[in-house]
């Protein structure tokens, strides 16, 4: 069974997605990590990235491997582990920027097709439900007010000790949407059949439910392990 998650950032997709997948025994994937290892690869190469030979043979090059330890996805970069570097806002910033060049999703999208036919998987991005597995059995967009995305954002922030202000947070957040829905290729959309679910005024515990019964409601087989 593939579940597809996709919304714009700061909506609760990976946090859910995580717990679903723990939950019911599926493998979790954050293709938004993927994107973030190729914009940390591609700016330290410092490459003009609208020339499109040198960008193709970098991303010839380039070795991408997701694993997982302990059941929690490790992004490894020409073999280094690169998961809690690409975590800054500063990443997610490049992440956006690459990820509007059609040569690194062409990339991606096939990894992520590959997982997917690999295994029962809970995976959450922009266009996982329009592009990478349109045939899910489940999908859906998750959605929160810009507000409720940016005081999210910013909690995880100080807790991770990085200094910032919910006002820059949201600018960010906004100026990021923005480039992920307008951008030519892929841009993030909820699919025509996706079940949208907005979680302003919810907790992760009222989504994570309302995702276990819609996954039980598709799988005979999950709704027996709940
Ligand atoms: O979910 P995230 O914040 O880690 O994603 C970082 C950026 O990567 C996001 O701004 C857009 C891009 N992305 C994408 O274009 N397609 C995906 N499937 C996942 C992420």
């Amino acid at each position: 069974m593939r579940i597809a998650i996709d919304g714009p950032a700061g909506a609760g997709k990976s946090t859910v997605a995580k717990a679903l997948a723990k939950r019911i025994g599926f493998i979790y994937v954050d293709t938004g990590a993927m994107y973030r290892a190729i914009g940390l690869y591609l700016m330290e190469k410092k490459l003009n990235l609208h020339d499109e030979a040198p960008l193709r043979k970098a991303l010839d090059e380039v070795e991408l491997d997701i694993g997982y330890e302990d059941g929690i996805q490790q992004v490894y970069l020409n073999g280094t582990n690169v998961t809690s570097k690409i975590r800054t806002e500063a990443a997610g910033s490049m992440a956006s920027q690459v990820s509007a060049l059609l040569p690194v999703r062409e990339k991606l999208v096939e990894i992520q097709q590959e997982l997917g036919r690999r295994a029962d998987v809970v995976m959450d991005g922009r266009d996982i439900g329009t592009v990478v597995l349109p045939d899910a059995e489940l999908k859906v967009y998750f959605t929160a007010s810009s507000k409720v995305r940016a005081e999210r954002r910013y909690r995880e922030l100080v807790e991770k000790g990085i200094i910032s202000t919910i006002e820059e947070v949201e600018a960010d957040i906004l100026a990021r949407d923005y480039r992920d829905m307008h951008r030519k290729h892929s841009p993030l959309k909820q699919a025509d059949d996706a079940i949208l679910v907005d979680s302003s005024d919810m907790t992760i515990s009222e989504v994570l439910q309302v995702m276990i019964k819609l996954v039980a409601e598709r799988n005979p087989e999950v709704a027996k392990l709940l």
